[in-house]
């Protein structure tokens, strides 16, 4: 993609500042082509884990995300470029019921997605994302879990590793971009049509969806599916801004997506106008409490070292 005016200005400040723009897959193909890391959740954590020689961090994605960047970059400055850039899925699970639902539940592990807010994770043992969930699951080792929020990544989860006890908190936690994607309707109509075709959905989509799917993968997991299969056509149960990475990355394939218009509002918070803002005055930081960071960092590295 040929860079315009407003794209070039946001490369010379990005120098200038010595700024990383860390990139989730669900942003608009303008900031995934200025991306100097772009990936799921799990991948940029791993990033975010390593950044040394920068003054800045320009997280392009929402709330939680750049939170967990900040947390896990005590003494790095971490922007985020739209306030208003909030998962909806972060905010279902108030710290006040995770503290209610571990005091029922005594003794057992804590697993919450990185979907969560700052505070609700300085409460987990382990925090985990759609790329790992399961793995993390297993190796803790233990006969019931406590998890949460998301109802279908649990589900997943629970297909996995059945001889787990999983403990939702809360009840019905869910993406509403996923629950839009529907249970696979429009999907088996695709599949008629393209008999020879993938389907894919992210463990965020509805349990009748997953059962449907070919595979069910994080974003990340669909960038690398994309690479490695022989299919010319795939079906794509997830936001439409993965799709716009993968028709990039791979001209001479097919995505189609399981769901027309299947929109995060909250990752399409930031354009580039509030990107080359932010820049500028270095600002809207991300903050976390040193208390609240320091429990979180430790459940959200625990999830590193544990994952492969
Ligand atoms: P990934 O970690 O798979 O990119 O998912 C993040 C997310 O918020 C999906 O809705
Ligand atoms: Fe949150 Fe869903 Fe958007 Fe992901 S797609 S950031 S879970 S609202």
């Amino acid at each position: 993609m040929k860079l315009n005016e407003q794209q070039k200005k946001i490369v010379e400040l990005k120098e200038e500042k010595n700024a990383l723009f860390l990139v989730h897959n669900y942003q608009i193909p303008e900031i995934q082509v200025l991306a100097d890391y772009m990936g799921d959740s799990l991948g940029l954590c791993r990033e975010a884990q390593k950044v040394e020689d920068k003054d800045l961090i320009v997280f392009c994605g929402v709330d939680f995300m750049a939170e967990t960047a900040a947390i896990l970059n005590p003494d790095k400055k971490v922007i985020l470029p739209s306030h208003q850039a909030c998962c909806p899925m972060a905010a279902m699970l108030p710290t006040s019921q995770l503290k209610k639902a571990k005091k029922n539940h005594p003794g057992i592990p804590v697993v919450l997605y990185v979907n969560t807010l700052a505070e609700a994770k300085a409460e987990a043992t382990v925090t985990c994302t759609s790329a790992n969930a399961a793995e993390i699951v297993r190796k803790l080792d233990s006969e019931e879990v406590l998890f949460g929020p998301d109802s279908n990544l649990a589900y997943y989860v629970r297909n996995q590793v059945p001889d787990v006890n999983l403990i939702v908190v809360p009840e019905g936690g869910h993406c509403n971009v996923h629950r839009f994607i529907g249970k696979g309707e429009e999907a088996l109509e695709l599949k008629k049509k393209y008999p020879e075709s993938e389907l894919w959905a992210h463990p965020e989509c509805e349990p009748e969806l997953q059962d449907l799917a070919d595979y069910i993968l994080s974003t990340g997991g669909m960038v690398r599916r994309a690479r490695e299969s022989d299919a010319e056509t795939f079906i794509v149960g997830t936001e439409v801004g993965l799709i716009e990475r993968l028709k990039r990355e791979h001209p001479d394939k097919r995505f189609l997506p399981a769901k027309e218009h299947a929109v995060c509002a909250a990752m399409k918070r930031i354009g580039l106008d509030n990107l080359y803002l932010s820049l500028v005055n270095a600002a809207p930081e991300v903050r976390v409490d040193e208390d609240i960071a320091s429990r979180a960092r430790d459940a959200i590295e625990l999830m590193l070292e544990l994952s492969s």
